[in-house]
């Protein structure tokens, strides 16, 4: 395969994100078919014609069912809110394309498996937006896990916080819609099961119980609207090995700007990363002698694939983009038949029985098995 075609749906913050990766991943990683970047969707055909002369598309529509019908599309990244997700990858996935969609993957469970039901019917290629299992710093620790570095892994602690939401007077917006999902699980919860089913490989039981800071935000246009979904989640959990858990997102935390802090504590040491210095881990071994025992910094580094493509220098430093490349490569690598570190819509959906799983626990006020 030489090139492949390349639509895009939506082009705010993710939209922006998947141009750059398109854009980047064949100078990056060199090998794979060239994007070429044909087709372009957004909610107007003005914007949409704008937005294709920035991101480099080659034509534009304000209808996304033209880029579906497309035949020169032969890949649709899906970039638009939450509640569009299933209708869109569901028509792609039946017009034969391959398919690249934002997280969370649908707002209910029942449209998370239509769309692993599409998915497998098609025979086509699917990833989620999992973009910080790719982080190479992740990665490491996950092969740190598997050489026993830490020991036995005994327990282990999630939290994800923001302050998008932390001012009370932050406008209503479509996060705030239940048409949206939960809030803070699946916008950010998500995103630590992620790197739990790489890590770990998934969640058995689960207990939670969601909060709502703020009753009510002002509207752009003037007025004030009840706010539909929980800014916050406390979560305890039990991997399916058995090991116990804790995860804690807040949407409305004043001061946290992306924290994504992760402690795995094991029998012969711990390891702690926050994907707020994503360019950094630390580990605790228990076998270093006493005088000198406590936690080291390791710096990102070419020793760290798939850092090198990026930089030949160590502690120079990847950025949020760049883990969306490598996530853009592992992609094409799964499309071409090679092996790939992607989310697709099948192990997707273990993830959705687990965000799920948590609010039923919240109304029900109980253990839930996912
Ligand atoms: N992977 C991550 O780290 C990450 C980070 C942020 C957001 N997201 C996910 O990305 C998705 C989009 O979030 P965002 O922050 O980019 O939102 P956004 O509001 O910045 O962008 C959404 C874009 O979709 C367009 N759009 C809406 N309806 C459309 C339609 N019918 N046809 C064509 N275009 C349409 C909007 O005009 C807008 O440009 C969400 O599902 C969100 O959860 C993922």
């Amino acid at each position: 395969m030489q090139s492949i075609g390349v639509g895009l749906i939506g082009t705010g913050y993710m939209g922006k994100c998947h141009a750059l990766a398109w854009n980047g991943v064949k100078p990056v990683f060199g090998e794979g078919p060239k994007p070429r970047l044909v087709h372009l969707a957004e909610v107007s055909a003005g914007l949409a014609a704008r937005r294709a002369e920035e991101f480099g598309f080659e034509r534009s529509t304000g209808d996304w069912r033209a880029l579906v019908a497309d035949p020169e599309v032969e890949v649709v990244s899906i970039t638009t809110p939450n509640a569009f997700h299933a209708e869109m990858a569901i028509a792609a996935l039946e017009a034969g394309k391959h398919v690249w969609c934002e997280k969370p993957m649908a707002v209910t469970l029942t449209d998370a498996e239509r769309m692993a039901a599409a998915a497998r019917n098609s025979g086509r290629i699917t990833a989620l937006g999992y973009n910080y299992i790719q982080n190479p710093v992740i990665r490491h620790i996950g092969k740190l896990l598997e050489e026993g570095a830490i020991g036995e892994v005994n327990h282990v602690r999630f939290e994800m916080d923001e302050d998008f939401m932390a001012d009370p007077e932050a406008l209503f917006y479509w996060k705030s819609e239940a048409s949206s999902g939960y809030g803070a699980l699946d916008d950010f919860g998500v995103h630590p099961l992620s790197l739990v089913l790489v890590l770990f490989g998934g969640v058995a039981r689960v207990m939670a119980r969601l909060a709502k800071p703020y009753a009510e935000r002002p509207m752009r246009d003037g007025g004030r609207r009840a706010v539909e979904t929980w800014d916050i989640a406390s979560v305890l959990f039990e991997l399916r090995s058995g090991v116990s858990g804790v995860m804690a997102l807040n949407r409305s935390a004043w001061g946290r700007k992306g924290r994504i802090a992760l402690q795995i504590f094991g029998s012969k040491g711990t390891i702690s990363y926050d994907q707020e210095r994503m360019n950094e881990f630390q580990l605790y071994a228990s076998g270093d002698r006493a005088t000198e025992q406590g936690f080291r910094t390791v710096l990102a580094a070419p020793a760290h694939p798939p850092y090198d493509r990026f930089i030949p220098a160590p502690g120079h430093g990847l950025g949020f983009n760049e883990l969306k490349i490598i996530e853009c490569h592992e992609f094409c690598n799964a499309i071409a038949g090679r092996p790939a570190r992607i989310i697709g819509f099948a192990e997707g959906l273990e993830i959705e029985r687990s965000v799920h799983a948590m609010a039923q626990s919240h109304r029900e006020d109980q253990w839930i098995s996912v």
